[in-house]
């Protein structure tokens, strides 16, 4: 009885395993966690811990290189989360899911021991994007994207909606390298993107 019962686990492992082994690897790709959150209204809420996750890169468009006020002052610091960086340097594809978060900080000195340049002030900004094929199935390339940012001083907003498409994506998609983010300026994303390097 003893062994008919374990001959029959064994069996069941078995079967399972080989199942298991013929699950498409994009389909396993697909299961990356999702570290935020939308509020019953489908409000995406203030994203946490984003400082800890994989920094792509840090764009920089100084307001006194824009005519004293940039269009998204000044540094842009983006982060991707580990899981689908992980799916994106094994497919070269963002999974489902996928969120960028950019952060913006102020120009702070222009001088340092190093030389002239420009280092990072304060957190002034944040911003985040996020592809999901199912909640922005009417978005272009499935892209959504949302602002936290406030007037310089006052504490960012706790939860954001989705912009139109006319606001943001439209740029992103005619201009972002790959699937509507700017890789091109992501020197982690291009290295880490198979056959690039
Ligand atoms: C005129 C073009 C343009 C518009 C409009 C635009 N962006 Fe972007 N965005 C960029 C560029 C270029 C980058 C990358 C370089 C940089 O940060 O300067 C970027 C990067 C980003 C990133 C980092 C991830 C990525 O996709 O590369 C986020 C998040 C983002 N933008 C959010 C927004 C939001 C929110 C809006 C609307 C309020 C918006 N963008 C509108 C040009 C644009």
């Amino acid at each position: 009885m003893i062994f008919k019962l374990l001959n029959r686990l064994i069996l069941v492992l078995c079967v399972t395993s080989v199942l298991a082994s013929f699950v498409p690897n994009a389909l396993a790709a697909e299961k990356i966690s999702r570290p935020y959150k939308f509020d019953k209204s489908g409000n995406l809420e203030q994203p946490k811990g984003y400082r800890e996750w994989i920094f792509v890169g840090s764009p920089v468009t100084p307001n006194d290189m824009n005519s004293g006020k940039a269009a998204f002052p000044e540094f842009h610091h983006v982060y991707i989360p580990s899981d689908a960086y992980n799916v994106y340097k094994s497919t070269g594809a963002f999974p489902n899911g996928t969120i960028l978060v950019k952060e913006l900080l102020s120009v702070g000195d222009k001088q340092a021991p190093s030389g002239k340049g420009y280092f990072n002030g304060d957190f002034i900004g944040l911003e985040a994007t996020i592809k999901d094929t199912k909640r922005f199935k009417d978005e272009p390339g499935n892209w959504a994207y949302f602002s936290f940012t406030t007037p310089i001083g006052q504490p960012h907003k706790k939860i954001a909606k989705a912009f139109g498409k006319n606001k943001c994506n439209f740029c992103h998609q005619a201009f972002a390298k790959d699937d509507w983010v700017f890789t091109q300026y992501y020197p982690v994303l291009r290295a880490a993107k198979p056959g690039r390097k």
